[in-house]
């Protein structure tokens, strides 16, 4: 009697692993990206084409899928826009999507192909590139994003990582444009690790309850970013950590819009931020966005409260702000600002005059 059991048990202990194995689904080509969105176990094996106007739609996935990314996904350009589908949704619970080491993992934008300088405002319809919206707690890790054709993550969900990401649109730099790399509404977001170079937000957090942005570089974009945050829209608990912003318009930003009547943005961090070459302002708070440009004016009733600033250092170029405030009276609150050495020094600050000012 005993014989038997013990054999049951060792047929268990040899056989889980393999049944791991024998359950991968395999995506080599682009119809596997249908068939196997039910697996919880996937490896796409790159180099994989999709045709135009065809997306990646994993919104759904099985809670634990963990999907591994080896070689490259070529998404060949189409016709698609802004509001439409994204090239590449991801969604479902505890999801892991990781790149393989060994044959890193690569989504192809094809970007080139709709830079047309105008990004978001015209010309060439342009889709998104990657939609998370995970749940639980998921990692998005060890991947690139080549040349998007304008924003490249829009983060929605909560409780994802998403660690050594790299974001190589360096190739845009003369016609990429809006091309955002980490767009937040979403709640308990960690970024880091990761490197950007791209043609406007490096992070823009337009309404979400703690979001961690730690150990990044940034290069060539707009800079760190809370917001545009609109009227209505809640942010908090955001710390910025560890960060390096160099060619870039701005360093460290929080932009509310001009017209908002309600809504907040508090308990915002940034802290051990170098900045190399920055264009326009090293340091930004105002509250006078309207359609995405500055009106000049802080009327906002959007309180900003509670920012912290530690240790924000490095260099703006010739001509260019080192802080730049522009809040309406008794708006802006509890400014915690310590450690502030941009050179050359030249501030405006209105509205409120927190250390280096
Ligand atoms: C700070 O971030 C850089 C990458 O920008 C990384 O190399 C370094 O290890 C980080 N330092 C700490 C203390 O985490
Ligand atoms: C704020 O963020 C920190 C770091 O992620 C987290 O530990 C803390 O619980 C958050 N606080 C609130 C009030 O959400
Ligand atoms: C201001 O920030 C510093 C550095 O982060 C911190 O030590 C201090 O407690 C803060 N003060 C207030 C009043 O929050």
């Amino acid at each position: 009697m005993i014989l038997p059991k013990l054999l049951f048990l060792a047929s268990l202990v040899i056989s889980a692993p393999l049944d791991a194995r024998a359950t991968t689904c395999v995506v080599s080509t682009y119809a596997d990206f249908a068939s196997c969105a039910s697996s919880t176990n996937i490896h796409i094996e790159g180099p994989i084409t999709v045709p135009a106007n065809e997306v990646i739609d994993w919104s759904k996935l099985s809670s634990g899928t963990q999907i591994l990314l080896s070689g490259t996904v070529t998404f060949t350009k189409g016709t698609l826009t802004e509001s439409g589908p994204k090239l590449i949704t991801v969604g479902g619970s505890d999801i892991t999507f990781k790149g393989d080491s060994s044959n890193p993992g690569i989504l192809d934008g094809q970007g080139a192909s709709y830079w047309d300088g105008e990004g978001s405002n015209g010309g060439v319809p342009k889709p998104k590139f990657f939609r998370v919206e995970t749940t639980g707690t998921s990692l998005f890790s060890n991947f690139k994003i080549l040349n998007a054709p304008v924003q490249a993550f829009s983060i929605g969900g909560s409780g994802t990582t998403l660690d050594h990401i790299t974001f190589d649109n360096s190739a845009g730099d003369a016609l990429g444009h809006n091309t955002d790399g980490f767009d937040v509404s979403a709640d308990s977001i960690t970024i880091q690790n990761s490197w950007v170079h791209n043609q406007d937000d490096c992070l823009a957090v337009n309404s979400a309850n703690t979001v961690n942005f730690l150990n990044n570089i940034c290069i060539g974009g707009h800079g760190i970013s809370i917001g545009s945050v609109a009227s209505g829209a809640v942010v908090e608990n955001v710390t910025v950590k560890n960060c390096t912003v160099q060619s870039s318009t701005f360093g460290a930003r929080i932009k509310t819009d001009y017209e908002a009547t309600s809504g907040s943005v508090s308990s915002i961090t940034y802290e051990d931020i170098t900045l190399v070459d920055i264009s326009s302002m090293g340091i930004v708070v105002r509250q006078d966005y309207e359609n995405g440009s500055p009106t000049g004016k802080a009327v906002s009733k959007m309180p900003i409260t509670d920012v912290t600033m530690t240790n924000i250092h490095g260099t703006v170029t010739s001509g260019a702000y080192s802080v730049f405030i522009l809040c309406a009276t008794g708006e802006c609150t509890d400014f915690n600002w310590s450690e502030i050495n941009i050179t050359p020094k030249d501030t405006s600050c209105s509205g409120v005059t927190p250390t280096g000012c």
